[in-house]
């Protein structure tokens, strides 16, 4: 149990600090960092998808008027960890996917840069390559663990003769598209050495790990490397960690002694060089008695990585723990392709993972003549089924109820293709959300007195998501101080070490810290402080995910029309209501929710980067052809949350939220489209063409 804050500040709406600075245009981005006389890089990216470079001719290139350098392999320094082959940036000739960085330019400007790197012509020996994930490939491996550090696979009673004993059985194989995070702000670094130390205006979800790593790669003592970054546009896990090309501009800047040097990604980079969300392909068995509750549920996932680096998206996690059976397994199965590294990317895991289980549930639901809302109900475990610890706080089942009554479920013929309005055929689907409620285990915060007013200090990251305020409402509660007191400085390395932005563990973690900070101040100095008064605080060791199981539900309901002609597909209706602790700052918490329900309709109808096998490029690569929902598209998105009060989170009795908005969209549009049509789409994005055949 966690001594509580009493909510004042929090709980109540507060607009965003940071916004007349972004309005208006004032707040520094990277790529503005405030240096003198900047260079400018611009990257050459490889164009064939495995091989060899085996000449290069930077002539032209360097006799360009405007240009400083151009590196490549042949002339670049040796750095001093290449471990990571994803950070070691032209420390070898071979090639191991399109798109990797085989050279860069750097000159007096942006313009000159980039014109000059496509005057750098690069002989290669070609080698066959192989970008086609599929399950029955005879090289799928059985990665050690799957990210972070989940067990690859897990088994638990017998679920084939489960399967065999059940009145009802679901096999169906599910898939989902590969994903590109696009963050509206494109990755950027602006790099200054200065004797022999290296300042970074990264756009990153932590400047402490971006420290780190950098320093190892470059040889550096961390002490050596200051990041800063006040303002994020954007990172969806793309930004969770640094990428080649933070590497690319400290090295570009250590080639030009005394100039810094900004490197910008266009938005056609993003789409190798940051990472995306693997493809997956989705094996779920579901047995189940004929009252509905089930006996087995199996999730087999097969995904990509790349060659040279391993990720291994944790896909098949969140079917452990979110349904009442007795016999249960999971596992993972990678693909090593010729393939930009995959990463992070809002709700890894959950979000893919949550698609084949629930339109599995959808199709259960159907074939037992049981409504999907009360299929789920009928399934609620007592405690996890995965590690046998009650819940910390569930309230899925309250999600479901309540968003059921909001959305008006109650009426629904549950027949498909029974509604019919005018051309359009219309319909209406549920899947649940789940996400852990998470905490990292370090992060440190100061809170001062200065000049008659109250200072949060953290080097902590706002993506874009609320954290400026939020942290305020935090210490304002910690100190017992309306907020318009209480300042807050983060996204510095200067400042005291904070956890990444990642996992939805922000909030959470920084905010303990900062309480404790807070708690430490009052002890030392009460009620009435001096000038310069200051206090520390650490997030203290935190054992409630030994004894509890720790996670936020939510439950999705999705409105869906399909032109009965065209195939058109609209969703004029989503809602979400979630149960994900107390909630920090309504305000800012609401844009985090239903943004993750806009990525997840955008994931489910639109989204899908085209990897073409004979070249290993994604041809999509831009804002035309890579369709992200625009707002015509999103009519009319609600997220609405249940109190909840978990003691054992955080003392602020929060859970995260920027991710689990996400979870189980997807479906419950799929759901939709079949309830509306009769047409069962099992592969993102549900498209027109996968439903047009089934329309009469
Ligand atoms: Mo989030 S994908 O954990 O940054």
């Amino acid at each position: 149990m966690t001594d509580l804050l009493q909510p004042k500040a929090i709980g109540q709406d507060h607009a965003r600090r940071d916004g007349p600075s972004k309005v208006s245009g004032t707040a520094p981005y990277a790529n503005e960092a405030p240096v003198d006389n900047p260079a400018y890089c611009h990257l050459i990216q490889a164009d064939v998808a495995r091989g060899r470079v085996t000449a290069t001719d930077a002539a032209e290139a360097e006799a360009t008027p405007g240009v400083l350098a151009v590196l490549t392999p042949r002339n670049v320094e040796r750095l001093a960890s290449t471990e990571d082959k994803e950070l070691a940036v032209l420390q070898t000739d071979e090639v191991a996917f399109r798109g990797q960085i085989v050279g860069l330019v750097i000159a007096e400007t942006p313009e000159v840069a980039r014109q000059a790197a496509g005057l750098v012509s690069f002989t290669y020996a070609e080698q066959p390559h192989d970008v086609t994930l599929s399950a029955d490939r005879d090289d799928l491996y059985k990665p050690d663990t799957v990210n972070p550090s989940f067990a690859t696979d897990t088994s638990t009673g017998d679920v084939d003769a489960a399967m065999q004993a059940a009145d009802v059985t679901v096999t169906q194989t599910y898939s989902t598209a590969m994903y590109h995070n696009n963050p509206m702000e494109p990755h950027a670094t602006t790099a200054l050495w200065n004797d022999g130390d290296l300042v970074l205006w990264d756009s990153t979800q932590g400047v402490h790990s971006v420290r780190s790593t950098v320093a190892k790669v470059l040889g550096l003592a961390k002490e050596q490397v200051r990041v800063i970054c006040p303002y994020v546009g954007g990172g969806f896990g793309s930004k969770g960690m640094p990428h080649a090309h933070v590497i690319a501009a400290a090295m570009g800047a250590r080639a030009l002694p005394g100039r810094a040097v900004k490197l910008a990604l266009t938005r056609q980079q993003m789409f190798s060089l940051v990472g995306y969300r693997t493809p997956t392909i989705q094996r779920v068995r579901l047995a189940a008695a004929k009252d509905g509750r089930l006996s087995a549920i199996a999730l087999d996932v097969v995904e990509q990585t790349s060659r040279i680096k391993e990720f291994a998206e944790q896909t098949a996690v969140a079917a452990r723990m979110m349904y009442a059976a007795a016999h249960r397994a999971t596992s993972h199965r990678l693909a090593a392709l010729d393939v930009p590294v995959p990463s992070w990317m809002r709700a890894p895991g959950e979000c893919p993972g949550m698609f084949g289980p629930e339109v599995a549930m959808d199709e259960l639901a159907e074939r037992l003549g049981i409504d999907p809302v009360e299929l789920r109900i009928r399934n609620e475990p007592e405690r996890d089924p995965e590690s046998g610890n009650p819940f910390s706080s569930r309230n899925l089942v309250t999600c479901l109820r309540d968003g059921a009554e909001r959305f008006g479920w109650a009426d629904r013929d549950p027949r498909p293709g029974a509604r019919r309005d005018g051309g359009w055929l219309v319909g209406t689907g549920v899947a649940s959300s789940v996400y852990p409620a998470s905490r990292m285990p370090k992060s440190d915060a100061t809170v001062r007195f200065e000049d008659g007013r109250y200072v949060a200090e953290i080097g902590a990251a706002d993506l874009g998501t609320g954290t400026w305020t939020t942290l305020a409402l935090i210490a304002a509660d910690a100190l017992g101080v309306p907020a318009d007191e209480v300042d807050v400085r983060i996204g510095d390395t200067e400042q005291p070490f904070a956890s990444v932005a990642g996992g939805s563990s922000g909030t959470s973690t920084w905010g303990t810290a900062i309480v404790e900070a807070a708690r430490a101040f009052r002890d030392k100095f009460g009620q009435d402080p001096q000038d310069g008064d200051e206090a520390q605080g650490q997030v203290p060791e935190y054992r409630a995910s030994e004894r509890y199981a720790l996670y936020a539900f939510g439950a999705q309901f999705a409105e869906v029309r399909v032109h009965a002609d065209t195939g058109e597909i609209r969703v004029p209706r989503l809602a979400g209501v979630f149960a994900a602790g107390r909630v920090v700052n309504p305000r800012t918490a609401r844009s985090q929710l239903i943004g993750g329900m806009t990525m997840g309709m955008s994931m489910a109808l639109h989204e899908n980067s085209v990897l073409d096998p004979a070249t290993g490029h994604v041809v999509n690569h831009d804002f035309a052809e890579y369709h992200i929902a625009t707002c015509a598209d999103a009519a009319n998105i609600e997220a609405y949350w249940v109190d909840e009060h978990d003691p054992h989170v955080n003392p602020m009795g929060s859970k995260g939220i920027g991710e689990i908005g996400i979870v189980g969209t997807a479906a419950a549009i799929a759901n939709a489209a079949y309830h509306a049509t009769g047409v069962r789409v099992r592969d993102l994005p549900v498209t027109l063409d996968k439903l047009l055949p089934g329309l009469d």
